[in-house]
């Protein structure tokens, strides 16, 4: 199979560095890329929200915060180019067709951010299109798609199983901000959606077992 997996930033740093979190799953990744291709997406997190933080106080344009956020993703992206040893790319792809390149060199490419004014989840849903991926594979701090924000709301339900439409009219009133964090970007959820990629929304602690993920064995969302 073909995968496309996103990291959230708030994965790779919390308070610091989770140096272990980047060796396993490195680790687990290199070790199922004998049997599957890998493209990995990695996103800003805390970091980039502090950095644009503070440039929206200095006053800076969206489209300059933007650009701040997809260098931490960049960043971000680099630790597991750093930890994928002989399956590592030279470099973070900064596009789609430098990524589907690496594929075709045998290495697995990592990327943050591609362009201003949209998400890592947007990189990854563009991806996803453009190498034609068969499954995108997205883990965060939310461990799964619920009928409203679960960080607002007690009663907030998961759902095991959404179709794209269903996704769409859940994130579909999210304003695009720079920084902003949601269940997904809406433009990611409107490209999952024409192109009909099966997507998979699991919580940090799939991150521990990839490949039963691979096979449907989780606790998160299946869209598709
Ligand atoms: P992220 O996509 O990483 O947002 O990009 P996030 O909400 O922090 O994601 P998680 O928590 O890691 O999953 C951070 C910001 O960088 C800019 C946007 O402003 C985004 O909100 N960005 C990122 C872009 O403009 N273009 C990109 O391709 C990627």
């Amino acid at each position: 199979m073909r995968i496309v997996l996103k990291i959230g930033g708030s994965l790779v740093f919390s308070d610091k560095i989770d140096v272990e979190l980047v060796k396993n799953v490195s680790k687990q990744i290199v070790s199922l890329s004998k049997n599957h291709e890998f493209l990995i997406v990695v996103g800003g997190g805390k970091i980039a929200r502090e950095y644009i933080g503070a440039l929206k106080l200095i006053g800076k344009d969206d489209t300059f915060l933007d650009f701040i956020g997809m260098e931490v993703a960049k960043l971000n992206a680099s630790l597991f180019m750093g930890a994928f040893e002989d399956k590592a790319p030279v470099e973070v792809s900064s596009d789609f067709k430098h990524a589907l390149a690496t594929v075709y060199l045998g290495k697995i490419p990592v990327l943050g951010g591609t362009h201003p004014g949209h998400t890592t989840d947007a990189v990854s849903a563009m991806l996803s299109e453009f190498v034609d991926a068969d499954i995108f594979l997205r883990f965060t701090n939310v461990d799964g798609v619920y009928d409203k924000d679960p960080r607002k709301f007690k009663d907030a339900k998961k759902l095991d199983k959404i179709s794209h439409e269903d996704l769409l009219a859940i994130v579909e009133d999210t304003k695009a901000v720079a920084g902003v964090n949601t269940v997904i970007d809406p433009l990611a959820a409107k490209i999952l959606k024409r192109s009909n990629i099966k997507t998979i929304v699991c919580g940090k602690e799939e991150l521990s077992n990839i490949g039963a993920v691979i096979k449907g064995k989780h606790k998160g969302t299946e869209i598709g």
